[in-house]
C-alpha cells in the first residue's frame, strides 16, 4: 500500500514536472499546423493536394517530426497540431475529416494521422527540441453523416440521451450558441450535453488520459464559446496544462470574460483589427492604435492571449494582399505585440487560400524553402526569445502616427507599422524615447539616434521597423552584435 502511495505520488509529481503552465506559455511561440497539410511521411514535394476538393492530402505525425527543424529554424518554440481523434470516415457533401474537427471516437487515433507510436514519437522528438506541443481538442460536439444519426457508432457517447435536443444555433443568443448544434443537415454535429455531470466528468477524464499519456503541454479548446463558461472552469483547472481557447468574436466585451475560466484566448479582436488596417492602404489604423488598448482594459491578461494572423478558419494574408512589406508588417503583428504568438503554417511561404478550404494548401510544394518572409518570422522570434520576459511581460502602448502609420512601445522596443505598401516614402516623428538614445532598426540593421526629447525621425519605405536601444542588443546575435 505504502510502495503504491509512493508510485501514485511520484507519477503525479512527474505529470507535474511535464505539463508547461501558463507563465511557461507566456514566453512561447507557436507554430499552427494543420496535420494533413503540413508534411508527408514520404517527404513528397510533388504529391497533388487541391484544398477545394476537401480530401485527405497525406500529411502526417511522422511528416512533422522530420519537418521540425525547419519550424525550430525559424525560432518557433512550440507547434499546435490538429485534433488527434477518429474521425466520421468517407465522403460527405462537405468532404473529408481531413481538419480532424468531426470527432467519431474520442478515444481512437485518426489512423490518417498515423499510430499511437507515431504520436508519441512526435511529442518526444518535440520535447527533445526543448519545444512544447499543444494539441486542438473538440469537447463541444460530434459528427454525424446525414439527418439520421446513428449515435451508436459515436465513443464514449453512443446514446442521444448523451446530446442536446436538435436545433439550430441563434448566433444572437448565447443560450443558444450553447445549447443547439453547429453544423448543417450535410454533417451533423451533435452538441454533447455539457450540463450532464456524466458527460462533464467523462469528458474530463479524457482529456487527462489524452494529456497524461501523450505528454501534452497545452491545450487549444475548440469552439469554447459553444459550451458554458463554467464547465471550462473546472475543465482546465484539473486538465492541468495551459488552456487557449477560440471564442471567435471582435468583441473584447465578448471575448474577455471567458479568461476567468481558462488561461487565454484567441485575439481575435486584436486580429480583426490588424487585418482590417494593414492589407491595404486605406485600412483604419486608427481602430488598430485602439483595439489593443481596449484588450488590456478589459481582459484580466492579454500576455497570455494568443496573437495570430492566420488560421485555418480566415484568408490567408497573401490573399488579400500581394505587397511583400505589408505581408512584413502582418508577420511582425503575428509576433510582436501583446501575447503567445501563433503562426499558421505557410503564412512564412506567402501561401495565398482565401476562406476555408482554400486556405488549407499542402505546404510540401513549397520544398520548405527560405524566403524574405521566412527570414522575417527567423528574425523576430529571435528577438522576442532574446529579451524574454523583459518582452513578454509588459504591455504594448500604441499610438496612431498618421493616416498611414501606428507605433507599439512594448518594453525597450519600438514597432513602427505601415500599410502605405511597398516602396512608399512615408515620414514620421516616433516619440517617447530615451534622450539621445541609440537605436538599430532590427529588420535592415541601420542604426538612428534620438535627439534629447526622446523623438527620433524615421523614414519608412512600407516596411515595418522595429526599433531596439542599441545597448540591449549585446550578445543578441542580431545585426552581428
Ligand atoms: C435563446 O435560446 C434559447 C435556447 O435555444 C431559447 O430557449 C430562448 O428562447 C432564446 N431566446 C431568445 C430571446 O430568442
Amino acid at each position: 500500500m505504502y510502495i503504491l502511495l509512493l508510485l501514485v505520488s511520484f507519477l503525479s509529481a512527474l505529470q507535474y514536472c511535464v505539463a508547461a503552465t501558463a507563465s511557461e506559455w507566456r514566453g512561447r511561440s507557436i507554430y499552427q499546423i494543420m496535420t494533413d497539410r503540413f508534411a508527408r511521411s514520404d517527404g513528397s514535394s510533388t504529391a497533388p493536394c487541391d484544398p477545394n476538393d476537401r480530401v485527405y492530402c497525406g500529411g502526417t505525425w511522422i511528416g512533422i517530426i522530420n519537418q521540425l527543424p525547419y519550424i525550430q529554424r525559424m525560432g518557433f518554440t512550440a507547434i499546435w497540431i490538429s485534433p488527434v481523434s477518429e474521425q466520421l470516415s468517407g465522403n460527405t457533401y462537405e468532404g473529408y475529416a481531413y481538419h480532424g474537427y468531426w470527432t467519431k471516437d474520442l478515444y481512437a487515433l485518426n489512423s490518417n494521422f498515423g499510430t499511437e507510436q507515431d504520436l508519441k514519437d512526435l511529442v518526444d522528438a518535440v520535447h527533445n527540441l526543448g519545444m512544447y506541443i499543444m494539441v486542438d481538442i473538440v469537447m463541444n460536439h460530434f459528427a454525424n453523416k446525414g439527418e439520421h444519426i446513428d449515435y451508436s457508432v459515436l465513443r464514449p457517447f453512443n446514446e442521444q440521451r448523451f446530446y442536446h435536443p436538435l436545433c439550430n444555433i441563434d448566433w444572437g443568443n448565447q443560450s443558444s450558441i450553447e445549447h443547439c448544434w453547429m453544423g448543417n443537415g450535410y454533417v451533423a454535429l451533435p452538441d454533447c450535453n455539457t450540463e450532464d455531470p456524466y458527460v462533464v466528468e467523462t469528458l474530463i477524464q479524457y482529456t487527462i488520459y489524452l494529456v497524461s499519456t501523450f505528454k501534452i503541454d497545452g491545450l487549444r479548446l475548440d469552439a469554447a464559446r459553444n459550451i458554458r463558461k463554467s464547465f471550462w472552469a473546472d475543465f482546465s483547472k484539473r486538465v492541468g496544462v495551459y488552456c487557449q481557447g477560440e471564442v471567435w468574436s471582435g468583441e473584447p466585451d465578448i471575448i474577455c470574460p471567458y479568461q476567468g475560466y481558462m488561461d487565454g484566448l484567441h485575439n481575435y479582436p486584436v486580429k480583426e483589427s490588424a487585418t482590417r488596417a494593414l492589407t491595404t492602404s486605406n485600412g483604419n489604423m486608427g481602430e488598430l492604435s485602439y483595439i489593443p488598448g481596449k484588450m488590456q482594459e478589459r481582459c484580466k491578461d492579454v500576455t497570455l492571449f494568443g496573437t495570430f494572423m492566420e488560421n485555418h478558419d480566415n484568408p490567408r494574408m497573401a490573399s488579400l494582399t500581394t505587397d511583400m512589406s505589408r505581408l512584413k508588417n502582418t508577420a511582425v503583428m503575428s509576433i510582436l505585440p501583446d501575447g503567445i504568438p501563433i503562426v499558421f503554417y505557410g503564412q512564412e511561404q506567402a501561401l495565398t487560400g482565401a476562406n476555408d478550404p482554400a486556405n488549407r494548401q499542402a505546404l510540401w510544394p513549397t520544398r520548405y524553402s527560405d524566403n524574405e518572409l521566412v527570414s522575417t518570422f527567423t528574425l523576430l522570434n529571435q528577438l522576442r526569445n532574446f529579451l524574454g520576459e523583459s518582452y513578454t511581460t509588459v504591455l504594448g502602448r500604441w499610438s496612431l502616427v498618421s493616416n498611414s502609420v501606428v507605433s507599439m512601445h512594448k518594453g525597450p522596443v519600438m514597432v513602427v507599422l505601415t500599410n502605405s505598401g511597398k516602396g512608399v516614402s512615408t515620414d514620421a516623428d516616433i516619440v517617447g524615447l530615451d534622450a539621445y538614445s541609440d537605436l538599430v532598426d532590427v529588420m535592415t540593421c541601420q542604426e538612428v539616434r534620438c535627439d534629447g526629447t526622446g523623438k527620433v525621425k524615421i523614414t519608412l519605405n512600407g516596411d515595418p521597423m522595429v526599433l531596439c536601444p542599441k545597448s540591449i542588443l549585446s550578445g543578441s546575435g542580431i545585426c552581428g552584435m
